[in-house]
């Protein structure tokens, strides 16, 4: 394991330009499950349920996307970054973070101090909610506010419109500019390194593939198999905390 820390370490040192693209599994350690380890979300809730058609057109398929949301935000809401999330800050802090591109919904990243411009959330984010009619933005915990008083499926106040965590559920379209930024930073970086996702869900688990095609050196750090491996030049089979805490520290000795 040493020597995959330190060769990692090298080609972050050595590379022009460094892509990281994370899932669930760099969260987990700060106390949000992610969705396929067993006891993830996906074996309390069925994905059938939260589809975005269901969502808009009946009432209790928003009801009951609203109660997971709940149980989703209360897990995300207090939690604090973990070392795996404070390393790729500290990458951005070093010079050598050219994005972070992030399936996950929960903020941690900028709890951890990456800056807003260095961070593609592919699959928005869950820190407020979007009216689906006029797109004003809602302060999220006011709209947990109106469900702990007993509202099932708040809508907007302005104009009625449907309230919806600013997420991207299965079926609902990708944020374009977000999607094109990844693709083309994925396509030109020379180091793309994956952390804690399982790369089953696309367009995004295409990012690892369009990386390589771009010649770039492919790194998976996550304690499963993905469907990437076969292409990868590393991987590790670990904990995201750890093994990114021991990277960086690699990484500022040989600055
Ligand atoms: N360290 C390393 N790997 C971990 C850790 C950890 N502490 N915890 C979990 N993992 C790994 C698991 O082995 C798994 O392969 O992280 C991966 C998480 O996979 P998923 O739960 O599928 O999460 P993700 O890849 O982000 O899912 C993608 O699916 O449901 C949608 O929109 C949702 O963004 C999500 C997308």
């Amino acid at each position: 394991m040493e020597d995959k820390i330190q060769q990692i370490a090298e080609w972050i040192v050595n590379a022009k330009r460094v892509v990281v693209f994370v899932g669930a599994g760099l969260s987990t350690e700060s106390g949000i499950p992610d969705f396929r380890s067993p006891g993830g979300l996906w074996d309390k809730y069925d994905p059938e349920d939260f589809y975005f058609q269901n969502f808009i057109s009946r009432e209790t398929a928003r009801e009951k996307y609203w109660q997971m949301a709940t149980e989703m935000y209360a897990s995300m809401r207090d939690a604090q970054p973990n070392a795996g999330h404070f390393a790729i800050a500290e990458l951005e802090r070093l010079g050598k973070l050219d994005c972070l591109i992030t399936q996950n919904i929960d903020g941690l990243h900028f709890k951890a101090g990456n800056s807003a411009d260095k961070v593609l959330e592919l699959h928005g984010t869950a820190m407020h909610v979007a009216c689906l009619s006029c797109g004003k933005r809602h302060d999220r915990d006011s709209v947990q506010a109106r469900i702990a008083q007993g509202e099932k499926a708040p809508r907007c106040e302005d104009c009625g419109g449907l309230l919806k965590p600013a997420t991207i559920s299965f079926g609902q379209s990708m944020p374009e500019q977000e999607t094109a930024e990844a693709s083309m930073r994925s396509e030109t970086c020379d180091l793309f390194i994956v952390i804690g996702s399982s790369l089953v869900v696309h367009p995004a688990a295409y990012m690892p593939v369009i990386a390589k095609r771009g010649g770039a050196k492919l790194v998976i750090i996550n304690r499963d198999e993905t469907p990437c491996d076969t292409m990868a030049d590393m991987i590790v089979k670990g904990q995201a905390g750890p093994t990114m805490a021991a990277i960086l520290e690699k990484v500022k000795d040989r600055q």
